[in-house]
């Protein structure tokens, strides 16, 4: 009976046998009453059967309107109209998906966990000394023009993976033009850089050396030469790589890469209520989570990175920002480039509490400043706590007919300062454990 049809084609076969039932009883008290002939009892009979049948159809079609197309049903219109900015918030509980059922679901939608390791490279597998030298590269200051900046420098694993200003400082006190991102989990993106530019952790780790503005080294010949001056890494080279394996900017990056596959931060306490542990996340956390589903951030930070870009779950990494750019927010932090919105591949969530400022530019310092542009900006919501302002007023096309259109009301528009401070706890519960990786 969940089908619509089924149903209303059982109503209205009722009505049309109990119509005939009551014809059959009508024709015959009649036909005694008036004393008709056999020809006249005929007619008065498929007279009224034919009026019982139109009635039974038009039933059919009410039905019909009303269960199947109910934004057709014009009993459902004034409804719909009536109801006041009271109406109740859905009842979020319910939407919530719980982890024992998540784990049987394979869709792509489902909540998953931060897995415990990232898969390499076919032609980088991982090897403890080979993330060894990474680590030692990654700290190296040695590498940079005047020996004064590492990878660590602007990727601070002590705080959050990144450096926490606006902008990175590179060699000579340069600043760059965008914000740096977090190291942490990286390697369970496709496309690193903001704009999406390098494919993989080797090819990433390859550009910071010769960038004019970060460690500014002339070429890549360059870094290899001072690897090379510094006796302590011919021997760490063979290890990771084989006998006699000469020191190439390519290894250099694979071994810089092979460290940070092991830069992950899992166990988080979203994680854990994933794995089953119902007391990870508190009621807050949860309605955050529900949020987070019900109001659409999940159609571009999907997990269990919580960005487009994943490797498990990629689902196309680049998104538009600002997709509705006619806001205040867009303004006050000069989110646009050159007057234009830009795609951008969309950023990871992990950790989000420890990598302020925010965006591309590290405009944003506060995260739930961070949460209301993504709501403004990218789900055409708007920040209110007037219950009015959750209804909107549209007029929409009817479905085939493009010449009538039926006023409605949307609810669900507006985003309560609850709500923000929700989703904000919900992303605090992506804050994982730090690796210590004791070599
Ligand atoms: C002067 C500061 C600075 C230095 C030094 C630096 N980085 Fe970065 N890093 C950044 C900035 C800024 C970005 C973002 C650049 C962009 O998107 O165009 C970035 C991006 C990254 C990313 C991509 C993360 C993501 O989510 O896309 C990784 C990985 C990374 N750096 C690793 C390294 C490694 C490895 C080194 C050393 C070889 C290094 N960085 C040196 C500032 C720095
Ligand atoms: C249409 C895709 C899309 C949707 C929907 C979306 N985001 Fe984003 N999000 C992005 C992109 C793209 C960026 C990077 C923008 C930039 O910095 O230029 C981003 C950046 C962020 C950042 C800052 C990340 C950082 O490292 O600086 C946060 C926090 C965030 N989003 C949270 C949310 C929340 C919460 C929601 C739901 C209210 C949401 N996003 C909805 C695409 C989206």
């Amino acid at each position: 009976m969940d089908d619509p049809n089924t149903e209303i084609m059982m109503i209205l076969f009722s009505a049309l046998g109990l119509g005939m039932l009551a014809l059959a009883l009508v024709s015959k008290e009649l036909a005694q009453r008036v004393r008709l002939g056999g020809q006249g009892r005929l007619f008065l009979a498929f007279g009224l059967g034919l009026g019982v049948f139109a009635l039974s159809i038009k039933a059919g079609v009410i039905l019909y309107l009303d269960v199947a197309k109910p934004d057709l049903a014009p009993t459902k219109l004034v409804q719909r109209q009536r109801e006041g900015p009271e109406f109740s918030q859905p009842d979020l509980a319910r939407i919530i998906t719980l982890p024992s059922q998540l784990a049987k679901s394979g869709n792509w939608s489902t909540w998953q966990a931060l897995p415990q390791t990232v898969k390499p490279p076919a032609d980088n597998p991982q090897k403890l000394a080979k993330a060894r030298l990474g680590k030692k590269l990654f700290f190296d200051k040695n590498l940079s023009i005047d020996h004064t900046i590492s990878c660590a420098s602007c990727h601070n694993l002590e705080t959050g993976g990144d450096d926490n200003a606006p902008v990175s400082t590179g060699v000579d006190g340069q600043k760059g033009s965008v914000s740096a991102p977090t190291v942490f989990n990286a390697a369970f993106l496709t496309r690193l850089f903001w704009d999406g530019r390098a494919t993989s952790l080797e090819h990433q780790a390859k550009q910071p050396f010769i960038n004019p503005v970060e460690m500014a080294m002339p070429d890549w010949e360059a870094v290899e030469l001072r690897v090379k001056a510094n006796p302590d890494y011919a021997p760490m080279f063979e290890k990771a790589f084989g006998q006699k394996a000469s020191i190439t900017i390519d290894r250099i990056a694979k071994a810089i890469a092979s460290y940070e596959r092991l830069l992950i931060t899992p166990n988080a306490p979203y994680d854990r209520f994933i794995a089953g542990d119902d007391t990870a996340l508190s009621a807050q956390q949860l309605r955050g989570m529900a949020l987070f589903q019900e109001v659409g951030c999940r159609s571009c930070h999907i997990d269990p990175i919580f960005s487009a870009a994943g490797s498990i779950k990629n689902i196309g990494a680049y998104r538009s920002f600002p997709v509705f750019a006619d806001n205040s927010y867009v303004k006050k932090y000069d989110l646009l480039v050159e007057g234009k919105a830009s795609v951008w591949r969309v950023p990871s969530l992990r950790n989000i509490a420890q990598t302020g400022p925010y965006f591309h530019n590290g405009a944003v310092k506060d995260l739930k400043e961070a949460i209301r542009i993504m709501a403004v900006s990218q789900l055409g919501k708007i920040i209110s706590d007037d219950p009015v302002d959750d209804l909107a007023i549209s007029s929409v096309a009817i479905s085939g007919k493009k010449s009538q259109r039926r006023l409605t009301i949307l609810r669900d528009q507006a985003l309560t300062s609850q709500d923000i401070e929700d989703l904000e706890a919900f992303l605090k519960s992506l804050s994982g454990e730090a690796p210590s990786l004791t070599f």
